[in-house]
């Protein structure tokens, strides 16, 4: 049963048409470039139209995968398709492991607070998510490959295990560098919450406490956990191959959109915390200079004793990626090991 007659799921004509179409998207986050407008997040403005935050992220991401999910198991049965091939499968399963995470367990179950956001924000995010899910989901349950025999799927296991460590990669990235934006908020949670009990002084609420990340690639990058997204996809772009175009448009489009963002990001830090600090600049001669900030932005936020907690908890979150990387060697092996059986086994 169709939802929306030849657009959920989409009719063969219309799917690549909308597919055609959206490679241009770029072109409207051409705007994001050049103006700073934009109530969300760390630049979201008092408004009595807001969306809660949490919610506002939990309904508009949601829209992708069950989207997707709807086209995955409709499609197919009105194309005549008895069976979609694992390759499909596996797009499909990255796809769906990733909003579950970020359209739910993050903003859901782990995020400390979220800033309220302009409904336009909701509503454009919102498109963006069906829009997407509808190239992706034509593209993965009968306009793509329908056959593990399939010239897309042939000879490509090495590419496919490769895309999928790099997406594996992205993912535990970007999980890892929310939870470290997520921890100073905890930490002021924490700091609040004793003062409460030791001073009698009110709970202030931690929306909007801000700090500099520190930890793990915010050494380096500003904004890691968009740098990480962007692997993860293009990671599932290389699972995919150079013929799946809607992965290579969703990839460009992410990265159009998140990049400018990080840049008004940047000047947003810029503007709050100060030019003299470093942010996102490589360790090397700076290392110690860049620590020092950190700590001292903290110890002013949440006071000196939190900031020797939360330094102690960074460090265990820098355990936690040696955790990762193991957990991953682990994986890579028996997996490479798995990928040659399967190989010779072809
Ligand atoms: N924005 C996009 O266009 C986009 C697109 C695709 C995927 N994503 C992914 O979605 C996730 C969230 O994106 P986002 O744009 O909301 O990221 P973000 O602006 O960095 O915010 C992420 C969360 O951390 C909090 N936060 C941000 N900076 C902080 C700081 N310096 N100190 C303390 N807390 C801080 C935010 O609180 P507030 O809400 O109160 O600011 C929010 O809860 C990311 O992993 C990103 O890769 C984003």
């Amino acid at each position: 049963m169709a939802v929306v007659e030849n657009w959920l799921p989409p009719s063969r004509e219309n799917w690549e048409w909308l597919c055609y179409v959206w490679q241009f998207f770029p072109l409207i986050t051409a705007a994001q470039w050049l103006i700073d407008w934009y109530p969300q997040g760390k630049t979201s403005t008092e408004s009595r139209w807001n969306v809660p935050g949490k919610l506002g992220w939990a309904v508009m991401e949601s829209a992708g995968p069950v989207t997707l999910l709807y086209i995955f198991f409709t499609l197919p049965k009105e194309l005549g398709i008895a069976e979609l091939p694992w390759g499909n499968w596996t797009m499909a399963g990255c796809y769906i492991i990733h909003y579950i995470y970020r359209a739910v367990l993050s903003p859901l179950v782990l995020n400390p607070s979220m800033s309220p956001m302009s409904p336009l924000v909701c509503l454009a995010m919102l498109a963006f998510q069906v829009t997407n899910a509808i190239s992706i989901g034509g593209y993965l349950s009968g306009y793509g490959p329908t056959s593990d025999t399939d010239y897309r799927w042939q000879g490509r296991a090495g590419w496919m295990f490769l895309g999928l460590v790099l997406w594996c990669w992205g993912l535990l990235g970007n999980m890892f560098h929310d939870d470290d934006l997520r921890e100073i908020r905890r930490a002021a949670d924490r700091r609040q919450r004793r003062e409460a009990a030791e001073q009698n002084k009110p709970v202030q609420g931690i929306d909007k406490v801000y700090m500099i990340p520190k930890n793990g690639l915010f050494k380096y990058v500003l904004y890691a956990h968009y740098f990480c997204e962007w692997i993860e996809w293009s990671g599932w772009f290389m699972i995919g191959g150079l013929d799946c175009h809607p992965a290579r448009t969703f990839l460009v489009n992410e990265i159009s959109t998140m990049l400018p963002r990080a840049l008004q990001g940047k000047r947003w830090y810029v503007e709050k915390f100060g030019k003299d600090k470093r942010y996102g600049t490589p360790k090397s001669a700076m290392a110690q200079g860049a620590s020092t900030v950190s700590n001292n932005t903290l110890a002013a936020a949440v006071g000196p004793d939190e900031a020797t907690v939360t330094e102690f908890k960074y460090t265990k979150h820098d355990t936690m990626v040696e955790s990762c990387v193991f957990v991953f060697q682990v994986i890579t092996v028996r997996s490479s090991t798995a990928n040659n059986a399967a190989d010779a086994w072809l």
